[in-house]
């Protein structure tokens, strides 16, 4: 047994017990991303096995050449969209994966850039993209990367805390317009193993029926357990972003959205 407490395939679902290490992923998927849908790793989890295997049963897994299905991720959508200011010329989505919401705001932006700093997951992005001509994907690393664009909405989801907080959140603000937008949807870690366990007591019976009642889509790209409690975020978004809106959700989620003031 080692200490290490393992994240759901659909990211950030803690259990809250330590566990053995993930089995090694399938040729061909990245350390530390979900397999293509279909071939997904075998998962362990503390809900009794047979519950599991019985979600399995039913469960229906949206084949490996569409990325549209639900998730932890693509559950918050709905929010990010209804942040983004009216009318928006361009949007960023850091971090975007297989390009999900990168494909939504496409149909709400004028332009949209989605930037992951993984090569193959860019190149799947593109391949499921269906070749939009309004959504451009780049493979860069954000802490990065140079533009002289400027963006009425800066996404991350489920990407903020693989990145420095304070430095990413100053970066994405400075490649904001006047009255541009940040919103994120964030991981948060739970304070304690009792906090976790509450949250996962409500969280894992919501995330199951929705697994249940309709077709999956893996996240498809690397994925990391988050290190900050959402107190730290507050505090860290306080000071970084002031006026920030910063908000707890049921499965293992934050919301952040922040205005950047017409005059800056
Ligand atoms: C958990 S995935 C989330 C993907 C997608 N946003 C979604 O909702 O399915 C986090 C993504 O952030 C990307 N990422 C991590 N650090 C990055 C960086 N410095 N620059 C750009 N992308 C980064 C990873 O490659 C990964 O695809």
């Amino acid at each position: 047994m080692t200490g290490r407490i393992l994240t759901d395939r659909l990211e950030g679902h803690r259990c809250g017990r330590a566990v053995e290490p993930p089995p090694t992923p399938p040729v061909g998927a990245l350390p530390g991303m979900d397999a293509p849908a279909l071939e997904w790793p075998r998962r362990r989890h503390t809900l009794p096995v047979a519950v599991e295997r019985a979600s399995r049963l039913v469960t229906k897994v949206i084949p490996a050449s569409r990325a549209d299905g639900w998730n932890h991720n693509t559950h918050y959508h709905p929010l990010l969209l209804a942040a983004v200011p009216r009318p928006c010329s361009r949007a960023l989505d850091v971090g975007c994966g297989l390009g999900s919401l990168a494909h939504r705001l496409a149909t709400v932006a004028g332009h949209v850039d989605a930037i992951d700093r993984e090569p193959r997951v860019i190149d799947r992005a593109r391949a499921f993209s269906g070749g939009l001509a309004n959504l451009r994907f780049i493979a860069a690393d954000f802490m990065t990367w140079e533009t002289s664009e400027r963006y009425d909405l800066v996404s991350f989801v489920a990407t903020l805390h693989h990145l420095p907080f304070a430095e990413a959140v100053t970066r994405a603000a400075r490649w904001l317009r006047p009255s541009g937008v940040l919103a994120v949807v964030g991981l948060d870690r739970a304070p304690s193993w009792l906090a976790a366990c509450a949250r996962s007591a409500i969280a894992y019976p919501v995330s199951h029926y929705y697994r249940l009642t309709r077709p999956v889509s893996p996240i498809g790209a690397p994925i990391l357990d988050p290190a900050m409690t959402l107190a730290e975020i507050r505090r860290q978004a306080a000071a970084t972003l002031p006026g920030a809106i910063v908000r707890r959700h049921l499965l293992w989620r934050y919301s952040l959205v922040w205005t950047k003031p017409p005059s800056a």
